[in-house]
């Protein structure tokens, strides 16, 4: 049944885009140049990555080493070299495009500012220069907690230049969830601002960077505070100062610190199937090509380009297409700090008009939010500088992918629907956009270098056309994570324990149709993806048992038409289950209590309130059974074996959600019987003696 389902859905989806020959004459990378990318990939993978290493970077001292897999699944890349990825991103420009304009910035109140590369060059040697007179040596960490305004770019750059780790926390994480990160990277300095703006809003981040500090983070010496709200703010002597005072006083030339090749550049803390959030570490020269080469390859840049990628950069998107990649490029890119609809759903499509933005990239959610509000809002605005659109951070289903294509790119510009993970560092597979025919909602193919595949649960190819599988990565590519922060023995179970350590577990399932392209079907493991955003169920799990009322509790998710998945919550409680007004209260409370204890992104939209979760004889909880029930469809799966018959009527009644409007039946998710985890023993539990609070258990 699944298989059919599978099946039909390549059938449904026939339409295939060739490149526009006007793109396609002028494109970076042709077709004769990808099939010789591929063949001498094909050929000689180390020695593929190692002549472009060697090409793209500017050494300090050349490597001799390409591939260390001595202590395989750590892989290195190129250890015996040493170089400075801001050095890479920001010197190498100045001789020749010193007074290109590196970012174009534009603040949600409608402030704007460009930055040349010799401005951006100077300002990043001036705050690495405070960042050392702060104390922060090579190999410190330093958390970033920011808006999205140029300074968080300077702040990461500015670590690059003298070798300390950053670890950006997304602006949108509460408090709670800022200070399991401060902790778990051990961080020396953290970086904010008063506030930023969001949605006509000030998002008060240096009031919860309080909260997080007071809560306990005892690694963290200092704080530095970007102005840029203007706001008050409370300003703890001996600990805080302003970044403007700070950088008064300093140098803008910055000598760059010499690190080795896999000395580490980030960490950035995502979502995994347990609790505890993974701090994926990067190094920095393969990171550096990656992300480098991608952006030339996969966003065709050139010297006029107007490059917005529009995702913050308290994610991956931000990281290697914000913050390293456009500038290793050369491109001139634009940053705005706000929410795509204010003060209107025009918003997004006026910046690219005023700004002549060339190539646009952003998340299946924005665009199916934005499609929502009609033809007519884009069609108010000049949007023909645009030439190139890219899609990114979760499935595209083919309704938005091909109002994308002929609203906002006129039937002109290729689509490049991109796949690739905090994990993998860069864009793995992708349509070329002057090469690859593409088709809505398929990210066609493989990058050269990157050896994906499909497999079952032994391992082996499924070639089977629409046949699913577990998504890998067979052989190592240089930007690809090192370990998971303090937790090696995590990053092995996580990535490599299934199949023997012999290849990458992507952690997605996929099929591939007759054309050998693959179509990405979702997350195998406990993982949301709301709004592109990765969410951890069991994260959420134990922030509503944190909550006083709450005994036990079980997410899954939900198909919605915006945000592609949204949070669905079975909640047991510790004392009688409300009704009506007052369970309608209490679901507020838990919504705003998740919002608080980790982020809005993570407020369960539904809210169940059920006496027992559906478990076996064994104490299993029934997820699937779960998840059906919350996306009603009809339950398939042998109810024999419940312990509790009777909670199934209780589950299938009303829930709370505040959004009276039920999510859009959308087209089915496939489902494969060989890509299918066991459902997790257990829901998250209160234990009886000692709450479960969350970030307690991190820091023992
Ligand atoms: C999903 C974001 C379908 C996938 C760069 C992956 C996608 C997870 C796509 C990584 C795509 C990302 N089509 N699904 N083009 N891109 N995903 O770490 O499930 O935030 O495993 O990195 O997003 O999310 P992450």
């Amino acid at each position: 049944m699944a298989k059919q389902k599978n099946i039909q859905s390549v059938l449904h989806e026939e339409r295939k885009f060739a490149p526009p020959a006007a793109f396609a004459r002028k494109a970076n990378l042709k077709s004769k140049d990808l099939d010789a990318l591929y063949a001498r990939a094909a050929n000689d993978y180390v020695g593929f990555w190692s002549d472009l290493a060697r090409e793209e970077i500017v050494w300090q001292r050349p490597f001799t080493r390409e591939l260390d897999d001595t202590e395989a699944p750590n892989f290195r890349w190129f250890t015996d070299g040493f170089l400075n990825v801001s050095y890479n991103c920001l010197d190498v420009h100045l001789a020749e495009r010193g007074d290109k304009t590196a970012i174009i910035f534009e603040g949600e109140p409608g402030d704007t500012r460009r930055i040349s590369y010799r401005e951006l060059h100077g300002q990043v040697c001036q705050f690495a220069n405070v960042l050392k007179q702060q104390g922060v040596n090579k190999g410190d960490r330093v958390v970033i907690y920011m808006p999205l305004i140029p300074e968080a770019v300077i702040a990461m750059q500015a670590c690059a230049r003298i070798g300390a780790v950053h670890s950006v926390v997304f602006g949108g994480f509460s408090a709670h969830s800022l200070a399991d990160r401060i902790n778990d990277a051990g961080a020396r300095l953290l970086i904010t601002a008063d506030g930023g703006w969001r949605g006509g809003h000030s998002v008060e981040l240096k009031a919860a960077a309080d909260k997080a500090l007071e809560a306990g983070c005892p690694t963290i010496e200092r704080v530095i505070v970007y102005r840029r709200t203007g706001r008050p703010c409370v300003m703890r002597s001996g600990r805080d100062s302003w970044w403007h005072e700070l950088a008064a006083g300093q140098r803008i030339q910055c000598e760059p610190e010499w690190v080795d090749a896999e000395h580490p550049l980030y960490l950035l803390y995502t979502s995994g199937s347990t609790g505890k959030p993974k701090g994926i570490q990067h190094a920095s020269a393969g990171y550096l090509l990656q992300t480098k080469l991608t952006s030339r390859w996969v966003f065709d840049l050139k010297d006029d380009d107007v490059f917005w990628c529009t995702a913050d950069v308290g994610w991956v998107t931000g990281h290697s297409y914000v913050a390293y990649g456009p500038l290793a490029a050369g491109t001139t890119l634009l940053m705005y700090e706000g929410a795509p609809t204010y003060p209107d759903g025009g918003r997004f499509w006026k910046i690219c008009q005023e700004h002549g933005v060339t190539i646009l990239y952003t998340a299946p959610t924005a665009i199916r939010a934005l499609m929502r509000l009609g033809d007519e809002v884009p069609k108010k605005y000049d949007l023909s500088r645009l030439r190139l659109l890219g899609s990114v951070g979760e499935p595209i289903n083919p309704e938005a992918w091909m109002w994308y294509h002929r609203v906002i790119g006129a039937g002109r510009c290729p689509i490049v629907d991109t796949w690739w993970q905090t994990e993998t560092g860069a864009i793995m597979m992708t349509p070329v956009p002057g090469v690859t025919a593409t088709k809505p909602g398929s990210c066609t193919r493989p990058l050269p270098g990157i050896f994906a595949d499909i497999v079952d649960d032994e391992g082996r190819s499924v070639n089977k056309v629409g046949a699913g599988g577990y998504l890998v990565i067979k052989r190592p590519w240089p930007s690809m994570l090192r370990t998971i922060w303090g937790d090696n023995e995590r990053y092995l179970n996580t990535y490599w324990e299934k199949f023997h350590n012999r290849f990458y577990v992507a952690g997605d399932s996929a099929h591939r149709d007759a054309d050998g392209y693959y179509w990405i079907m979702g997350r195998i493991d406990d993982v949301l993806n709301v709004a592109g955003h990765r969410l951890g169920t069991m994260e959420i799990e134990s922030a509503l048992v944190a909550h006083v009322h709450v005994a036990e509790a079980a997410v899954v998710g939900r198909q919605h038409e915006i945000k592609g998945e949204s949070v669905f919550a079975y909640v047991v409680l510790n004392k009688a289950r409300p009704q009506g007004a007052a369970a309608d209260a209490l679901a507020d409370e838990l919504r705003r209590w998740v919002a608080d204890q980790l982020s809005p992104i993570a407020r369960p939209d539904d809210i169940h309130f059920t006496d027992n979760l559906p478990k076996t004889r064994s104490g299993k909880i029934m997820r699937r059974l779960l998840r059906a029930l919350a996306r009603g469809e009809a339950i398939t799966q042998d109810v024999s074996t419940l312990e509790n018959p009777a909670i199934l009527e209780q589950l299938r009644g009303a829930k709370h959600s505040p959004s009276a409007a039920p999510a859009k039946k959308a087209t089915p998710k496939a489902k494969v019987k060989a890509a299918r985890k066991p459902p997790r023993k257990t829901a998250v539990k209160k234990r009886p003696a000692k709450p479960a609070r969350r970030g307690e258990s991190k820091r023992r």
